[in-house]
């Protein structure tokens, strides 16, 4: 039986492609969810996406995907830096979440070096663009595999 992953992806990673492009790169939000369907697809996983810039709506879909979804990959834009809702929602979640960057946020400003996602995250990927969501839903895979 297939299994559901929820995609979501927090404030402005909709202009994705047209953002800042030299530290985000070209490809757009579209292109991204391809490559993840593809990925989640070798695993049998199939992938519901959201995107919102509003912090409210995130967590309202995070307490959505409690008992629907069987895992979460997050890259949650600049809330993942003082997102504390995001957090608390997230630390109900009971199955695996993978926190995705494009950027390596780590080499940028300081506020970018501390995540409040991460501590509720089973890992994160960041700094290896498009390819990390790829590495995010293989990681998703191992975690529900028995
Ligand atoms: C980002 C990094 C964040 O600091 C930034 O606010 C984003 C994108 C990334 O994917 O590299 O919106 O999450």
């Amino acid at each position: 039986m297939s299994q559901a992953i929820a995609l979501l992806h927090g404030p402005n990673l909709n202009l994705l492609g047209q953002r800042e492009v030299d530290i985000y790169g070209t490809t757009t939000e579209a292109d991204l969810l391809a490559l993840v369907e593809k990925a989640g697809a070798a695993h049998g996983l199939t992938i519901d996406f959201f995107q919102s810039n509003h912090e409210g709506e995130l967590v309202d879909r995070v307490h959505a995907a409690r008992g629907a979804f069987a895992g979460i990959v997050i890259n949650g834009g600049a809330l993942s830096h003082y997102g504390w809702s995001l957090h608390d929602a997230l630390a109900t979640f009971e199955g695996p979440i993978i926190e995705v960057h494009l950027s390596n946020t780590s080499k940028r400003e300081s506020w970018r070096h501390t995540s409040v996602l991460t501590p509720v995250a089973n890992g994160t990927i960041m700094g290896l663009g498009p390819h990390g969501y790829e590495l995010a839903i293989d990681a998703i895979a191992r975690l529900l595999t028995p």
